[in-house]
């Protein structure tokens, strides 16, 4: 499974690259919001840092509108990938830019059917909300077993981002749910490596060593 940091931050990025486990980074217009800078200037600093693909999400609703920010958002990095939200004109933008061989992650799925739709446009990548839909009470993980299904079942190229993951369980459901990626808040992602029972190990060791050295 691949993970990708859900930030705009990059002093997060820095920090968890070092480890190797960042295979690639997602944004999306509230989290750029949050840093205060410019876009086109994260993106780039982000791309940098990161080899694998990173998410620019464009914010026109209008299929023309979506092609001039994607052409343009296409020439900052070599591995920028144009983020658009699943509607008809996302869906046409999708699949015009998969024709120029643009690399697409469709994002705000919430159905198989609205994944699958994607998929069929010719998106690189779609990104179905775990979180937001456990929030309404619809269980996030069930969409990301059976877009698995779908995409395996037609051998669709299409790579599922399991995103708005919001603690370490959602991550280990969407890895045991066929995920092909989890996208992480570059928050949550540290915990991802701790547990209570290995900082009460390494106390007893040293206290046990210490023991031992006083002898
Ligand atoms: C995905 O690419 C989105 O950026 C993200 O995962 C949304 O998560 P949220 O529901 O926590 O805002």
């Amino acid at each position: 499974m691949k993970f990708f940091l859900d930030t705009g931050n990059v002093d997060e990025i820095k920090r968890i690259v070092k480890l190797g486990l960042v295979d690639g980074v997602t944004t999306n217009p509230s989290l750029i919001a949050k840093e205060g800078r410019d876009f086109k200037q994260v993106i780039q600093e982000i791309a940098g840092i990161v080899s694998g693909p990173v998410s620019a999400e464009v914010i026109s609703l209008d299929v023309e509108g979506m092609l001039k920010e994607a052409h343009d958002i296409a020439t900052w990095a070599p591995n920028v990938v144009i983020k658009l939200p699943l509607t008809e004109a996302g869906l046409e933008a999708t699949h015009r830019l998969a024709q120029e061989g643009i690399k697409t992650n469709v994002t705000l799925v919430f159905s198989v059917a609205q994944g699958l739709m994607a998929a069929k446009a010719g998106a690189t990548f779609i990104s179905p909300f775990v979180g937001r839909l456990d929030d309404i009470g619809v269980e996030g993980l069930k969409l990301i077993r059976e877009l698995r299904q779908v995409l395996d079942l037609y051998a669709m190229k299409t790579e599922i981002i399991a995103a708005s993951i919001r603690g370490i369980a959602h991550v280990e459901q969407a890895a045991l749910a066929g995920a092909h990626i989890a996208t992480i808040p570059g928050s949550l992602l540290p915990t991802l490596w701790k547990h209570p029972l290995t900082d009460i190990g390494i106390d007893r060791f040293l206290k046990d060593w210490e023991k031992m050295s006083k002898a």
